[in-house]
């Protein structure tokens, strides 16, 4: 449920009607709904509420603004992040540091170093390379990191390959059958508190027999550790919950994955802890954008919003499916396709789409943008970056300014020696 509904023929976030804000602000605009963002942020953690303390770590990736962090910081997430980045945010947006889960393949000496500093809750560590870096950086600091192994569990979860991250060939993670040993080296480093599993193995996963499987491979791992006399006092679940991206779209509600994690991990003994991205943060958001012609096509018109893959890059990425809406329909139907003013084929978000009739200066919405949404942005074809807003009830504030291509040129240099 999302709070982003038409009253009197008239698409509002929350109370405020969305064509004051293109209005104020301009479009291409993202526009968050706080009530949305809260009641999901709830909704996760109720579906939990028969596991013990369990740890919840918003996957900053999703959507970092840092109004949007500030709000789960307050509905007492913890964060999940893959840079440095993304952690100096966290702590930008008061998440306490030892809320702070740091995954990722690639972390630098600098980026180890950084959250070692910080005082952070865990590293997912996802080699062993990495694991013998930290232990050493730890040690020059006389600290202990808390760590998780990162497996890789061999399950397809089933969803779009560029973002499915638990098969054997994927990066992620250490190979299950060697999962054992590296865990057992590493637990003797000094600088290294050993203390749980960590997997994820995809995202907008649209059952959860994949991870039910890769679930149960980790159950395993914990008691072949403990055999072997390892402690293991955590085990983080990661992300990976579907959202519909299509209205009447059935995905598996929080409260089946709820179920099916306290069911699987009943004799597990650990402190659950996961890592939820776009099932917070997915449908709490839409792209607010601005028709600025309807081109005759040769079978279809082709209808030329503002908004391009540079602000949404997921449907030229992964062929995504996003629904479109006016914000103030007719009633009548048409079909068309839907594109932005990008200079590539990719720039395309719809073909052949049954949408609203929509004329030139109408305003529509793309739905389920929240999560992966500004934070893909780029400025490419110099279109600056997109802005941001987030509805409280019937007030709004603009919780990122649209940046300009000047600024960003602002950031570039033509050498002396290049002027004649
Ligand atoms: N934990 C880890 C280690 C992750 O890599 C991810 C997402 C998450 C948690 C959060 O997953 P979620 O609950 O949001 O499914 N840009 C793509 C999605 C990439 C996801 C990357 N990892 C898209 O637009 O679909």
């Amino acid at each position: 449920m999302d709070h982003f509904q038409h009253r009197d023929g008239i698409l509002f976030a929350e109370d405020v009607p969305l064509p004051l804000i293109a209005e104020e602000v301009g479009t291409p605009v993202y526009v968050y709904s706080r009530a949305t963002l809260v009641r999901h942020a709830r909704v996760f953690r109720d579906a939990l509420s028969e596991l013990k303390q369990p740890h919840i770590a918003f996957a900053v990736k999703a959507n970092p603004n840092l109004a949007v962090l500030r709000l789960l910081a307050n509905e007492g997430y913890g964060a999940d992040v893959v840079s440095g980045g993304e952690l100096t945010r966290a702590l930008k947006a008061g998440m306490k540091p030892e809320d702070i889960v740091f995954s990722g393949v690639g972390k630098t000496h600098a980026e180890l170093q950084q959250g070692l500093e910080e005082g952070i809750g865990q590293f997912n560590i996802e080699s062993e390379e990495e694991g013998y870096e930290l232990a050493a950086i730890a040690r020059r600091f006389g600290k202990r990191a808390a760590c998780a192994l990162r497996v890789n569990p061999d399950v397809d979860a089933r969803t779009h390959e560029k973002i499915s991250t638990g098969k054997r060939e994927n990066k992620f993670g250490v190979p299950l059958d060697r999962a054992a040993a590296i865990y057992t080296a590493l637990a003797k480093e000094e600088g290294l508190d050993m203390r749980g599993i960590a997997v994820h193995i995809g995202s907008q996963l649209a059952d959860l027999e994949p991870l039910e499987a890769a679930f149960g491979k980790v159950g395993a791992l914990i008691k072949e550790l403990r055999a072997g006399g390892c402690s293991v006092t955590h085990a983080d679940l990661g992300g990976g919950l579907g959202v519909p991206y299509k209205a009447g779209e059935e995905l598996p509600a929080p409260a089946e994955y709820g179920a099916m994690v306290t069911r699987l991990t009943r004799d597990w003994n650990v402190q659950l802890m996961f890592e939820p991205g776009r099932v917070i943060a997915g449908n709490a958001g839409v792209l607010l954008t601005r028709v600025i012609r309807v081109k005759r096509g040769i079978e279809r018109p082709f209808l030329v919003v503002d908004a391009a893959m540079n602000d949404l890059a997921r449907p030229a990425m992964y062929g995504a499916w996003h629904d479109f809406e006016a914000v103030e329909p007719t009633g009548e139907k048409t079909i068309a396709h839907i594109v932005g003013p990008i200079c590539e084929t990719g720039d395309t978000f719809a073909m052949d789409r049954k949408i609203d009739v929509l004329a030139p200066g109408d305003l529509a919405v793309f739905r389920t943008a929240g999560a992966y949404g500004a934070t893909m942005a780029s400025s490419y074809n110099s279109r600056g970056f997109v802005a941001e807003v987030l509805v409280d009830g019937d007030r709004y504030a603009v919780v990122a300014d649209r940046i300009a291509a000047g600024a960003i040129m602002d950031a570039e240099r033509v050498p002396d020696w290049l002027i004649g």
